[in-house]
This record gives structure tokens, C-alpha cells and sequence, in this order.
């Protein structure tokens, strides 16, 4: 499927998973899709499933947005507690899109646990209380975190994904990779036919590494464990000139508690500091200018305070100060941990490259854990020539069984869809995507001068026969409606009370799973 299409289908208010190998723009399209909402003046989610992902698209993680934080899951009441928080209530109330990128490494105890806040806060019967959900990501990249689990479910096991009756709309074309021999390797590996080209290229690129002189400031260091990506980190702070700033964290609380905080936290109980270190903050905090994932250089300590200031890699330069890290328990807080929102990066795990475009990188496979592990790191570069490698095991190679099975099956839905979508008469798709966002508003790039004046004069006309066409719906009117087709009238019915067209109750009724 191409970009376009996919977009026009989003546009319908449709439940998406958009999907499709590593560069073919998915993130783009979701970008395209946020602005496109935001000139409709709909509430929309930006999420995704770790912190780097989401600063993509300026957005936060789906634990941060969703209020679940730390916790692996919810029971219903817990969800109706979480609900009950006001600012939370009112945000959940407020949107009518979630988008959560990178949705493979998020596992589905999490997804159902979201999906059950939205309920408790919007419709309980509706999935995902009736938001238009848009999952986005590639199951053939990292899946979620085990953290020691046996068996972690991908989110397609879960409830939540299968009440939504998703639209797959997989894309085709190829927009980060530029020249072909990357574009055979990675299509090799995603397809499990690794053959003798595959390792020649890789073992040309070890070499590589090997050989030309590397200007390893530039370069992005992937690493495939957290160990040796601090050890990497050291190095280059040690390396650096200059006095150097010690920050120790501080904790209050049960031990077992405050070791639960420091394990999810990503700042070091111990960060030391440089001028000219590279850093990632690892909190969100939209007043300053920073998300978690937000990467920068420290460019100064305040004279009196000793703390840091960071110019980010957009420009902006933030004073950065400790931030504080609670678990909360029946309202208190049982646990809590300070320290500056920040952590060194030049080198990142592969897991928080996910949904990098680089133009180099120098990366190393061997040790390799996961299944996709090789294919994300691999597929960051753009061209060959910025590619270098370490070394690599055979599990570097290797993609999940269960996904690669499940590959055929998504692109002939994502085919239906396409088809489906293709013989749609031109003015109902409009009206669909008019019932969902409303007219196209003034300025919206994403629609032609055209097509915005005859919706607005198709608009008037029908206006005057039912003056609510082409509203958004109300959370109220979804409820009447609801009460109203439950016991027994009929559209006509329908369409006189809501002042609407029959086809506008229809459609409706479909969004809100009332009838296929
Ligand atoms: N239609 C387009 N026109 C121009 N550039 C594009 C287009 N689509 C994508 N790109 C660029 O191609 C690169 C890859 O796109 P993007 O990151 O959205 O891919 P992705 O499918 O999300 O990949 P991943 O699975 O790695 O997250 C980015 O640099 C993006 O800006
Ligand atoms: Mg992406």
C-alpha cells in the first residue's frame, strides 16, 4: 500500500495497524496524520512504546500519556482508580485519537492495561472506550522487554488488539534505504533467506571498520547491552578535557520499593558529567523543552548551583535541574528517588535505536539476544557506505518465527483493505473522513482548494434538509443514540432525532461497533 493510501484511510476514523518494513515511512505517515488533526482541531495521543521513538514525532511514551507508568498490568478496578484521577479523567476525555508507535516492543499485558483506562474513562463498552486507535510498528523488529519473564506476549496476542478489528494497511515502498545491496541484505534477513551475499556484505562491512579510519565522535555507537554501552560511555567521558561534575541520587523509602524505582529509571544513581559530554534526558518535561529521549551536549555548569545546562540537538538550551521518581500506594507515596533527568549517550542499546534514520553507524551484533535485533541495528543506515560492523553472532540474523508466519497473512488484509478501499465512491470516502474530522478546515495542506469547496457546498445543501450533518458526534449523542438503536428504531428513526442522514447514523453505528 502507498503512503497516500494509508493516510486517506486514517483519515476515515478507522482502527489502524500500519505496518511495513523498517523505513518505509511509516512514522512519516503518522507525522502527516498528527498535523492533519491537529488542523481538524482533534485531541490526539502521541505516543509510542519508549521515549526516543516517541520524541519522532514530539510526542511521550504510551506509559507516561497513559498514566500506567510502571505497572506491567491492570485489573479493572485498578483501572477505575486510575480513572478517577481527575487531570488523567480529563485527558482521556479530552482525546479522540491514540497513536502508539513502535507498537512491537510493547507487550500486550500493557496494551490491554491501556485499553482498559479508556474504557473506564470514556465508553466501558466500547474498545478502547471508542477512540480511533492507530497502532504503528513492525513485528519483525525488537520485540517487548522480558525483564526475566518466561513467555512475554506480542500485542497481537492480547484482547485489547483483538476487539479493535483493526485495518492493516502494510506499506511497500522504501524510503530510508538508498542503494540496493542494503536493500538485499535486510530483505534477506526480514525474509529468513540469508544466502552467501548476506554475509559477504556483512563481513565487507566488519572489515570496513577494520580499515578506514572511523571518525568515531560522529559516528552512532549501537551496542546490543546496556553494560556495554555505559562502559562505551565512560570511555568517551574520560576521554574528554575538563572538570568533571558528580551528581548522586538520592531515595527515600522501603528498600525493596526504592531498588523497583531505581531499576525503572533511567537516570544512573551515579552521573558524572562534563563539558562537551553528550547526553539524553530520560524524563518528560514539556515546559522545559525536553522529552524522555531528547538528545543534547552539556555546554556549562551554573556558577553557583553546579548544575548543568544542555543545548539540546534542536537548539534550545535548557537548565537542567533533579527531578523526582515516585511509586505511589493507596495515594501516598511509598517510594521515592531524585536526580538529574539525564544519562550519557554516545553509545544507545539497539532497543532505543528503534525508529532512528542514521546516516552512519557503528554497530555491534555480537552478542546478540533477541530475535530482530540484527535487522533494527542494521536497517538505521541509509546507504552501505555509513555502515560498520563490529562483528556479529548467528541469533543477529534471526527474526521470530511466529511473526514471519504471520507476514503473508497481513499483506493480503492489508491487499483487502487497499481493495476495499479503491471502490469506494469518491464522495463517500469524503464523507466518512467529513464525519469523522469535520470539513476539511481553511489551511489543512492535506486537502486540494477543490475538494474543500465542494465539500463546503455539498455541506450547505444538506444542511438545510438535517442540520447536524456532518457534525462530530458528541460523547452524549453517542450515548443517546446507543439507547435509541438498542431498543429497536430504526435509521430513518434515527436520522430524524439526530438530524442527520441515514448514512451518517449508519456509519456511526459501525464506529461504535453496533453493527458490521
Ligand atoms: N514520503 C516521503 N518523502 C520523503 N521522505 C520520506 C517519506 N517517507 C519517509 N521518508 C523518510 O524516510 C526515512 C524513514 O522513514 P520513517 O522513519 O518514517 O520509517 P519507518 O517505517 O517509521 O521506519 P522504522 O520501522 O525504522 O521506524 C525518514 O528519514 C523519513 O523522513
Ligand atoms: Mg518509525
Amino acid at each position: 500500500m502507498t503512503q497516500e493510501t494509508a493516510l486517506e484511510i486514517l483519515k476515515m476514523g478507522q482502527n489502524v495497524f500500519l505496518t511495513g518494513p523498517a523505513g518505509s515511512g511509516k512514522t512519516f505517515v503518522l507525522n502527516r496524520y498528527i498535523e492533519y488533526l491537529k488542523q481538524q482541531g482533534l485531541e490526539v495521543a502521541v505516543t509510542a512504546s519508549t521515549g526516543i521513538a516517541a520524541t519522532h514525532m514530539n510526542g511521550q511514551t504510551i506509559h507516561a500519556w497513559s498514566g500506567i507508568g510502571i505497572r506491567e498490568s491492570l485489573t479493572w478496578q485498578e483501572a477505575k482508580e486510575l480513572a478517577a484521577d481527575g487531570e488523567l479523567h480529563a485527558r482521556y476525555r479530552r482525546t479522540k485519537v491514540l497513536i502508539i508507535d513502535e507498537i512491537s516492543m510493547l507487550d500486550a499485558d500493557r496494551l490491554d492495561a491501556v485499553e482498559q483506562v479508556c474504557r473506564a474513562t470514556k465508553d466501558p463498552f466500547l474498545p478502547f472506550g471508542g477512540l480511533q486507535v492507530v497502532l504503528c510498528g513492525d513485528f519483525f523488529q525488537l520485540p517487548p522487554v522480558s525483564k526475566g519473564k518466561q513467555h512475554v506476549r506480542f500485542a497481537f496476542e492480547g484482547a485489547a488488539w483483538q476487539a479493535m478489528h483493526l485495518k492493516v494497511c502494510y506499506l511497500e515502498e522504501q524510503y530510508r534505504h538508498e542503494d540496493d545491496r542494503l536493500k538485499r541484505l535486510l530483505n534477506a534477513i526480514r525474509s529468513g533467506m540469508v544466502n552467501d551475499e548476506t554475509y559477504a556484505i556483512l563481513e565487507e562491512r566488519v572489515r570496513a571498520l577494520q580499515s578506514e579510519t572511523v571518525s568515531s565522535g560522529d559516528v552512532a555507537k549501537l551496542y546490543t547491552h546496556n553494560a556495554d554501552v555505559d562502559i562505551l560511555n565512560d570511555l568517551r567521558l574520560h576521554r574528554i578535557e575538563g572538570q568533571a561534575y558528580a551528581y548522586t541520587m538520592k531515595a527515600w523509602g522501603k528498600r525493596k520499593l526504592v531498588e523497583t524505582l531505581k531499576k525503572n529509571c533511567l537516570a544512573p544513581e551515579r552521573l558524572v558529567l562534563k563539558v562537551g559530554a553528550q547526553v539524553m534526558f530520560v524524563k518528560n518535561n514539556f515546559e522545559n523543552g525536553y522529552v524522555n529521549g531528547t538528545l543534547g551536549h552539556v555546554i556549562g555548569f551554573e556558577e553557583k548551583t553546579k548544575l548543568p545546562v544542555v543545548k539540546t540537538f534542536s537548539g534550545r538550551e535548557v537548565s537542567v535541574t533533579a527531578t523526582e521518581w515516585q511509586l505511589i500506594d493507596r495515594e501516598e507515596v511509598a517510594a521515592s528517588i531524585e536526580q538529574l533527568p539525564l544519562r550519557l549517550a554516545w553509545a544507545v542499546t539497539v532497543h532505543k535505536s528503534q525508529g532512528m534514520s542514521l546516516d552512519a553507524a557503528e554497530i555491534d551484533l555480537r552478542k546478540s539476544f533477541e530475535y530482530g535485533m540484527g535487522y533494527v541495528a542494521l536497517s538505521r543506515v541509509r546507504r552501505l557506505s555509513g555502515l560498520y560492523i563490529r562483528g556479529f553472532n548467528a541469533q543477529a540474523l534471526q527474526v521470530h518465527p511466529t511473526v514471519r508466519a504471520r507476514d503473508q497473512g497481513l499483506r493480503e488484509e492489508s491487499h483487502q483493505v487497499r481493495v476495499e478501499f479503491s471502490t469506494l465512491p469518491e464522495d463517500k470516502r469524503q464523507r466518512q473522513q467529513v464525519a469523522f474530522a469535520g470539513p476539511i478546515q481553511k489551511g489543512n495542506r492535506y486537502s486540494t482548494r477543490k475538494d474543500t469547496e465542494t465539500n463546503h457546498s455539498a455541506i450547505k445543501k444538506l444542511r438545510k434538509k438535517r442540520s447536524h450533518a456532518y457534525r462530530t458526534w458528541s460523547d452524549d449523542e453517542d450515548k443517546k443514540l446507543k439507547r435509541e438503536y438498542g431498543i429497536g428504531k430504526t435509521n430513518a428513526v434515527l436520522a430524524l432525532m439526530f438530524l442527520r442522514t441515514e448514512g451518517a447514523i449508519r456509519a456511526r453505528l459501525k464506529k461504535l461497533g453496533l453493527k458490521e
